[in-house]
């Protein structure tokens, strides 16, 4: 569905990413696991165009390396930001309609199906969306990000900051969307809990990925172990 290669992203001088290869198949959930700074975030954005990147990315068929983020939006590609970055001004509804931009015609029908999927933020609709609790914010993120109809979701680190509870609602979501034919790929510092929900996994360090494999496999190596899993 996805890959990318050589993918190297700079910020001016620093360059955030150097030189990652990354392959996403119809319907896994591949998780992305790395230290503050390791190039997570860089990886995402890199891919949907957001920073500037070198390197080449085709999805679906198609070189998206030079295209612009609202086309690889409506080509099917959709990011949860980290931080949620929801419109806390805004209420549920009208956040949702902000990530149904370019799909206004099927809004409600797409509301709605968020609404099922997520009750809460049906309950809550009218309500100003800074009000709402850290996890219904992340639900709201997911949301939003679902109503541009996206056949490859990324996630940037969605348990950040939530109760252990919270966090096990937010991975059954996860796995849901997977049943939706949904293709996932998860960015966590959670490692044992991503690596618990994915088919596959890449460890990046310094900009590089360093280790890729079955989850399962990569949950059991010694070094990951080490140092993301708590010994
Ligand atoms: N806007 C920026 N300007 C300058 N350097 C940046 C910027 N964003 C990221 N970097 C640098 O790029 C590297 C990769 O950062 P990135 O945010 O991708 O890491 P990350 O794995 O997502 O980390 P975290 O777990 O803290 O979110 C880091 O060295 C970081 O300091
Ligand atoms: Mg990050």
């Amino acid at each position: 569905m996805l890959s990318a290669h050589e993918l190297k992203v700079f910020y001016g001088v620093i360059q955030g990413l150097k030189g990652v290869d990354i392959e996403i198949n119809d319907r896994e959930i591949v998780t992305l696991i790395g230290s503050n700074g390791a190039g997570k975030t860089s990886t995402l954005n890199g891919i949907i165009n957001l920073v500037r990147s070198t390197g080449t990315v085709n999805f679906l068929n198609e070189d998206i390396s030079r295209s612009q983020t609202h086309h690889i939006v409506r080509k099917g590609l959709a990011l949860v930001p980290e931080g949620r970055k929801i419109f806390t001004n805004l209420t549920i509804e009208e956040n949702l309609r902000m990530g149904a931009y370019n799909n206004l015609a099927n809004f409600t029908h797409l509301r709605d199906r968020m609404f099922t999927l997520f009750p809460r933020l049906k309950e809550r609709r009218k309500q100003m969306a800074g009000t709402m609790s850290g996890g219904e914010q992340q639900m709201l993120a997911i949301a939003r990000a679902l109503m541009s109809e996206p056949v490859l979701l990324m996630l940037d680190e969605p348990s950040l900051g939530l109760a252990p509870k919270v966090v096990g609602e937010l991975f059954t979501i996860i796995r849901q969307l997977r049943e939706e034919n949904i293709t996932i790929l998860l960015v966590e510092q959670n490692a044992t809990a991503a690596l618990t929900i994915a088919d596959r996994a890449y460890v990046l360090e310094n900009g590089k990925i360093v280790l890729s494999g079955a989850a399962q496999e990569v949950l059991a190596n010694p070094e990951v172990k080490k140092m993301y899993l708590g010994g």
